[in-house]
């Protein structure tokens, strides 16, 4: 027959709240990134700062979760689809496709859709975006 052990039971309760300590602090991990994006001078980093740009704003309808078809059959995750296909020109952010539709004042062209839910670009993102089409436009090893 065992007894309810008190010592063992605070153990328990401060372990938890240890463990949620834990939790907590992982969290601001998110605005650090975000912080060092604003002041950015090296290569860009597609995995980190690029791919999390993209998830938001256009997976919801060019992403994975699209395949194998997508609006107007473009995958922004795939690099076959986006650069293979001529929607970014590596080395040239303002030629690119990409960058034109997350631009441009005309409403009916503007990406993600005025209409949808999906969060408009902020000015430091697009920003961010053309300095990776700028420096090549790399989707690091997939
Ligand atoms: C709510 C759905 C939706 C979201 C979110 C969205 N798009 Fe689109 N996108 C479309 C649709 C629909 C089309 C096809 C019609 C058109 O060209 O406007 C399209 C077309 C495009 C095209 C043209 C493709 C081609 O081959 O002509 C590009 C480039 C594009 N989107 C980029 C983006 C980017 C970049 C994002 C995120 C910043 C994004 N889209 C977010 C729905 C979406």
């Amino acid at each position: 027959m065992m007894k309810p052990d008190c010592g063992l039971l605070l153990a328990a309760s401060l372990l938890v709240a240890m463990c949620s300590g834990c939790n907590s602090q992982a969290v601001p991990t998110i605005s650090s990134n975000e912080a060092s994006v604003n002041a950015k001078t090296d290569p860009v980093d597609f995995a980190l700062e690029v791919l999390p740009i993209l998830d938001r704003s256009c997976y919801p309808c060019h992403g994975p979760k699209m395949s194998p078809v997508s609006m107007a059959g473009f995958r922004v995750d795939l690099e076959e689809h986006a650069v293979g296909r001529g929607k970014i020109m590596p080395g040239d952010p303002d030629g690119s496709l990409l960058i034109q539709r997350v631009i441009t004042t005309e409403d009916s062209k503007r990406m993600p859709p005025l209409k949808s839910d999906n969060p408009q670009l902020s000015a430091e993102q697009i920003d961010l975006l053309k300095h990776w089409i700028k420096e090549g436009a790399s989707y690091g090893t997939q």
